[in-house]
């Protein structure tokens, strides 16, 4: 391991399943899909589990955002890092000039700046703590023109698991309204990660005007993960 620093109370590094909490030992017993570095010393905190990009699935989308980004974009923005999952991803493709990745949990982010430590990638990124639509509009507005923003939102609200599709209207906190408001009055080139069940008109009602948005399903094992909404002009047709 890179450093010897020290985590907080809430942070984990589960090594036996009769430490794990019970609600997350389904999730520790994919912790190597999840994480294939996991036993040089990966963090979590408890909530983080459920909402981590399983590596294969990070690395897939990770290669998708850097074949198909729109020309002249160099900058990377996660917006929603959590334990740095799909941040590191993104790192390791070497596509980025820089890679920025926001979180408002700082005990989360402390998470993700460990596991990209233990990745080889915490040189090519900057971590912020904060809301993601302040730092756009504050820290990284100089950035936009050269910017893509992948966001993984938190998938709260009704029926994520049971509605046979899911309304990304109720959506908690953020709905697809807001997420797709937010980040385009900064940048158009957007790609979002959404449930698997997400209702296709609702996508496409944010995509009037540009031919060229489109949903790609991420699938571990034959069975969809979840969906990439990709607005903006993201080559993704070819
Ligand atoms: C689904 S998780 C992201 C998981 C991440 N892609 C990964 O692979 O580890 C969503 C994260 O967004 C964070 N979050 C929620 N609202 C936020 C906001 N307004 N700004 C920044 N982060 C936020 C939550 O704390 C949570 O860690």
């Amino acid at each position: 391991m890179a450093d010897e620093e020290k985590a907080p109370p809430e942070v984990h590094h589960y090594s036996d399943l009769q430490e794990v909490p019970w609600d997350i030992q389904n999730y520790w017993s994919q912790r190597y899909r999840i994480f294939s570095k996991y036993d040089e010393g990966v963090w979590l905190t408890d909530d983080a589990w459920f909402g981590v990009t399983p590596e294969p699935v990070a690395n897939q989308i990770a290669a998708h955002i850097a074949e198909r980004a729109p020309a002249g974009r160099s900058i990377l923005i996660d917006a929603f890092a959590g334990a740095g999952g799909n941040t590191i991803a993104f790192a390791k493709t070497g596509k980025w000039k820089r890679v920025y990745a926001i979180e408002k949990n700082p005990a989360v982010l402390q998470c993700a700046r460990h596991n990209a430590k233990i990745y080889g990638v915490d040189k090519q990124i900057t971590f912020f703590e904060g809301d993601c639509f302040q730092v756009l509009k504050n820290q990284l507005k100089d950035l936009a023109p050269y910017s893509v923003i992948f966001a993984s939102p938190p998938w709260g609200g009704p029926g994520y698991r049971s509605d046979e599709v899911f309304n990304l209207k109720t959506m908690e906190p953020y709905s697809l309204e807001t997420l797709y408001k937010e980040y385009s009055a900064f940048s158009e080139h957007m790609a979002l990660y959404l449930p698997r069940t997400s209702d296709v008109k609702q996508l496409a009602k944010f995509a009037r005007g540009d031919s060229k948005a489109a949903v790609i399903h991420y699938c571990m094992e034959g069975h969809s993960k979840a969906l990439c909404i990709y607005y903006g002009g993201f080559n993704v047709q070819s």
